[in-house]
């Protein structure tokens, strides 16, 4: 009989991508159980970006402490970003736990078990190699963990990030930025669609800077036409996008190619030049609002959603309007919105000025209420109109539902008279709007 694995994960999808990897490397000793208290191994999967999620992950451990006494041949791992910054660290703050992997330090999970089993000593591994090589872990039958399968998944088509940005910590947790090569990544996509895939997101801390440092590999707009020829893929999503390196080249792929999704995330995080440059984000709010334009010119029906910070060290009332002016310039579907915090090794950590809890509290709330209003005036306009929806499973709260995504990225919850469209192209005609998603009925199928 196989052991169990437990894997619990925090952070960006990058990290659930590797959670799923992590998966098939265990998978001819391991199945997956999502019952912590049966498991032989536990892992958790940790993020860093800010201050919150790092602590999440001590309580977490914590949580898992005493199953040890129930069976002390319970094994305990911390892997991802956290694991990568805290290292030997974790091992004296955490004593019960076994092995510590980093970022790249978790492909060889499988080494790292047979080490310790051997030795019974804690396994620490986080060395960060700059021209290191991600193995290539396709899925299959065999490996695949779980029995239901999956419409959309994850390709991380590169690791690791050039740009640091003052705030950020990731470009020291994730190392220096390497893109795959695209036949690593085309097979990927093959393996996923064989398994009943039609949809891919394709990951990357910078994705419009693909390949641009290697020699011979297309660069961003060129991987996307590559991975669009594959058979059986009906959608292609991408994140992040930094606006900086956002070229016309891949505006024209987004508008042309009807495989490629009308969504893009473009990361503004703030306003204000002054703070944009003191960000290291290397663009001014004119150069965004420009490219703003010419997506919506080349796109008018794209989704466009957002990341802002508030509170970064020095940021003015008047900085910080100019921030809620830029949600109102540029009417964003979604954002994601986040308190500026203090990390270890970065720039901004060192700035002086920095803004105290209940102004950054007060301007994250605006932030919410501007945004909440204009997210219903654009989820109201799809009101009486019919969308492509792609089929991902039941609705959450309604198994007499079903769920899926339109290609603007929002989430469609409809009645239908059918509900084995799993996978399925379907139309579907708005009747609602709610605060998160969108209601529906059934129209048609337009492709199964
Ligand atoms: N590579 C992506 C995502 C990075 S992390 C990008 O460039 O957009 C996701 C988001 O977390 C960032 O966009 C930023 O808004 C936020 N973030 C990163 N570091 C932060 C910090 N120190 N404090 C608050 N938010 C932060
Ligand atoms: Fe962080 Fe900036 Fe890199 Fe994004 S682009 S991961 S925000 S350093
Ligand atoms: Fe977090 Fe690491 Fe992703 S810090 S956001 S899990 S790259």
């Amino acid at each position: 009989m196989k052991k169990r694995v437990y894997i619990k994960t925090f952070g960006c999808q990058m990290n659930e991508n590797d959670t799923e990897k992590i998966y098939i490397l265990l998978s001819d000793e391991y199945e997956a159980t999502s019952n912590p208290e049966e498991a032989d191994l536990i892992l958790i999967n940790t993020c860093s970006v800010r201050e919150k999620p790092q602590h999440k992950v001590y309580s977490e451990a914590g949580r898992y402490k005493p199953l040890k006494k129930k069976n002390p041949d319970l094994i305990i791992g911390i892997t991802g970003c956290v694991a990568q910054q805290e290292g030997e660290n974790i091992i004296k703050k955490l004593p019960y736990v076994d092995i510590v992997l980093g970022t790249q330090g978790f492909y060889f999970i499988k080494e790292a078990l047979e080490t310790f089993k051997k030795t019974k000593k804690p396994v620490v591994f986080t060395e960060l190699k700059p021209d290191f090589k991600p193995p290539l872990i396709l899925k299959d039958d065999k490996n695949s963990v779980f029995t239901d399968r999956k419409v959309t998944a994850f390709v991380t088509i590169m690791q690791g990030c050039d740009n640091f940005c003052s705030y950020c910590i990731v470009p020291y947790v994730r190392g220096k930025e390497i893109s795959r090569p695209p036949e690593d990544i085309l097979k990927e996509v093959e393996a996923l669609v064989k398994m009943g895939v039609r949809e891919v997101t394709l990951l990357g801390q910078n994705v419009n800077s693909y390949g641009l440092k290697e020699k011979g590999y297309p660069d961003f707009a060129e991987l996307l036409e590559m991975v669009s020829q594959i058979e059986g893929l009906w959608r292609i999503r991408f994140t992040t996008s930094h606006p900086k390196d956002l070229s016309e080249k891949l505006i024209k792929v987004m508008a042309e190619n009807p495989k490629v999704c009308k969504h893009i995330h473009l990361p503004l995080q703030a306003g204000s030049n002054k703070i944009l440059k003191k960000m290291n984000r290397k663009y001014t709010k004119e150069d965004y609002l420009e490219k703003i334009r010419k997506l919506r010119t080349a796109i008018p029906e794209i989704g466009i959603t957002t990341d802002i910070i508030v509170g970064f060290p020095g940021e003015t009332e008047e900085d910080f309007k100019e921030t809620v002016e830029m949600l109102e310039k540029v009417r964003y579907q979604e954002i994601f919105s986040f308190k500026y915090s203090d990390r270890p090794f970065t720039l901004a950590q060192k700035l002086n000025n920095k803004i105290p809890e209940e102004v950054k509290e007060r301007r994250l709330k605006i932030i919410h209420e501007t945004q909440a209003k204009i997210t219903k005036e654009i989820y109201e306009s799809y009101v009486g109109k019919e969308v492509e929806v792609l089929v991902e499973d039941y609705s959450a709260k309604n198994k007499e539902k079903l769920m899926g995504r339109t290609t603007t990225n929002i989430i469609v919850n409809f009645n239908t008279p059918r509900l084995d469209l799993k996978g399925a192209l379907v139309k579907v005609l708005i009747t609602e709007a709610g605060k998160h998603s969108l209601k529906g009925e059934y129209l048609k199928t337009l492709k199964i």
